[in-house]
């Protein structure tokens, strides 16, 4: 178990771009497993690298119930996007507070998995809301930026967070 202390609005590190992953080592395979247990530790649905303090292109998302669905995404790009969803959003560097952000319903993205095989992965609603939120971090974007409305107090822990 890695886990990594998440970095909360305010830190400069979550404004800035972040650089493509080349080849999968040790140190980033140890980057991905801690970001991992640092996403279910802290109950979120996703996980960029800059929110732990590295500038790789890396997200790890889990939409699933038990949370056992791990998506290891690197270096990912969204191909296609279709529809719209407009509903609370919450993000770990941003604690205890959601707020209304439309997004696509659909999007297809292609990556790279850890073992730097290419991928396509096919998200509608919360999948997809996690994978536009997640890639928006790797541009140094937090979902506030996005909201309509204003942030109000996320108070139960049913909200997601993401
Ligand atoms: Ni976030």
């Amino acid at each position: 178990m890695g886990i990594r202390k998440i970095r909360k609005i305010g830190d400069d590190i979550l404004t800035k771009r972040s650089r493509e992953v080349k080849e999968m080592d040790h140190r980033t395979a140890t980057l991905i497993d801690d970001m991992l247990d640092t996403m279910y530790d802290a109950d979120g649905v996703g996980l960029a690298a800059p929110q732990v303090g590295i500038l790789k292109r890396i997200v790890v998302i889990d939409v699933s119930a038990e949370a056992n669905q791990p998506i290891v995404l690197i270096n990912p790009k969204i191909l296609e996007m279709s529809g719209e969803q407009t509903g609370d959003e919450a993000c770990l560097s941003v604690p205890g507070k959601a707020g209304q952000v439309t997004r696509p319903n659909y999007v297809k993205v292609r990556a790279k998995n850890r073992e730097m095989q290419e991928i396509e992965i096919e998200g509608t609603e919360l999948l997809a809301r996690a994978l536009c939120h997640e890639l928006d971090h790797l541009e140094g974007m937090l979902y506030v930026e996005r909201v309509k409305g204003g942030l109000h107090d996320a108070g139960n822990k049913e909200q997601e967070e993401d």
